[in-house]
């Protein structure tokens, strides 16, 4: 019997199609390994955190599985997707999965690589924020990207990821989401996840971009801190019903995955009017608060390079590269 190391989607895998317990003898001829290899991976899988019982007569039976794992984000994305996720880095808590991913990018990894985490110590938020990462509970993860862009055309891969995002939580979930800009995931009016993309650029091409993307995910209204209370949201608040994280990882990488081809083959256009039928900024009444400056008007559109086009009050033109839109309610 030849010494390999077993897959451990691969481990999950048999164990979800066989409907009843499995036998260590059979995985190991079926997988071409000796039992005490199969007895070893079944040990990591549970250390990950799947609950799988052993009868001796019987053999193994999954029980339950993580709600975040990677081996079941992979058995999700490895199939169908050409860039994104082919490479999965998976931690239980970093500070930062935009930071790892910098640093995994500076060290040469390839184009699509995706760092997970469960947990983040010091989470990133835009305009120098920090983002909320308790363990557990919601998505944080991280793609790097070596586009053959310039960095003015940095902006597209944010209004991507707000794509892929929003059309992946819509699927998963049914919920409404939609997108307020500048890359706000909204649920309503409450905020369900952001983006924050950095990148490393020469004066004319993007070396590296880091997209990385939070969700709240299965948080519960009391678990969030006061200061978020009253803007913020979760899946679970919204539909009180509790959601794969693993799955919804995957979608969100499949989604990526194609409008990345789609921005590489097409041109940022397509991305930008997808953008566009997911937003729920374009067409309202809204104010709009940049570093020293409040402008209230109705925002008209985004430009080719992500700019929100306002009219304002007195029908000149602003746009804006950064800050906090709000919609202005209008009394009827
Ligand atoms: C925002 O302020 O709206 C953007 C939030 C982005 C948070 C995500 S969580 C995963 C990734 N790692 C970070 O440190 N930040 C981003």
């Amino acid at each position: 019997m030849t010494r390999r190391r077993i897959k451990r989607e691969t481990i999950i895998d048999l164990l979800k199609e066989s409907h009843g317990y499995l036998s260590g003898t059979e995985m190991a001829s079926l997988l071409g390994v000796t039992r005490a290899a199969v007895w070893k991976a079944i040990g990591l899988l549970k250390k990950d955190g799947y609950v799988i019982e052993a009868l001796p007569a019987k053999g193994y039976l999954l029980v339950k599985s993580p709600d975040l794992c990677i081996a079941d984000i992979k058995r999700i994305v490895s199939p169908e997707t050409k860039k994104i996720g082919n490479d999965l880095f998976f931690y239980d808590s970093i500070p930062s999965t935009n930071m790892v991913a910098m640093e995994l990018a500076s060290k040469g990894c390839p184009d699509g690589t995706v760092v997970i985490s469960d947990a983040q110590t010091a989470g990133k938020g835009r305009l120098g924020r920090s983002w909320i990462s308790p363990p557990g509970k919601n998505l944080y993860l991280s793609i790097i990207l070596r586009p053959a862009l310039s960095p003015r055309d940095a902006t597209a891969l944010t209004l991507l990821a707000a794509v892929a995002c929003t059309s992946a939580i819509r699927s998963a979930t049914s919920l409404a989401a939609s997108i307020k800009w500048p890359n706000d995931l909204i649920v309503g009016q409450r905020k369900l996840g952001g983006i924050l993309t950095e990148i490393k650029a020469d004066i004319d091409h993007i070396i590296y971009a880091i997209v990385g993307i939070g969700i709240n995910v299965n948080l519960n209204a009391e678990d969030m801190p006061e200061e978020i209370k009253a803007i913020a949201t979760s899946i679970f608040v919204e539909t009180g019903g509790h959601f794969s994280r693993s799955d919804l990882a995957g979608a969100i990488l499949l989604e990526f995955d194609k409008w990345y081809g789609h921005l590489l083959r097409k041109g940022k256009k397509v991305v930008a009017d997808e953008w566009l039928t997911l937003s729920s900024t374009i067409g309202k009444r809204v104010r709009a608060a940049a570093v020293n400056q409040t402008f209230e008007g109705v925002a008209e559109g985004i430009d080719d390079d992500g700019l929100l086009i306002l009219k304002l009050n007195d029908g000149t033109y602003h746009k804006m590269s950064a800050g906090d839109v709000s919609i202005v309610r209008t009394k009827s």
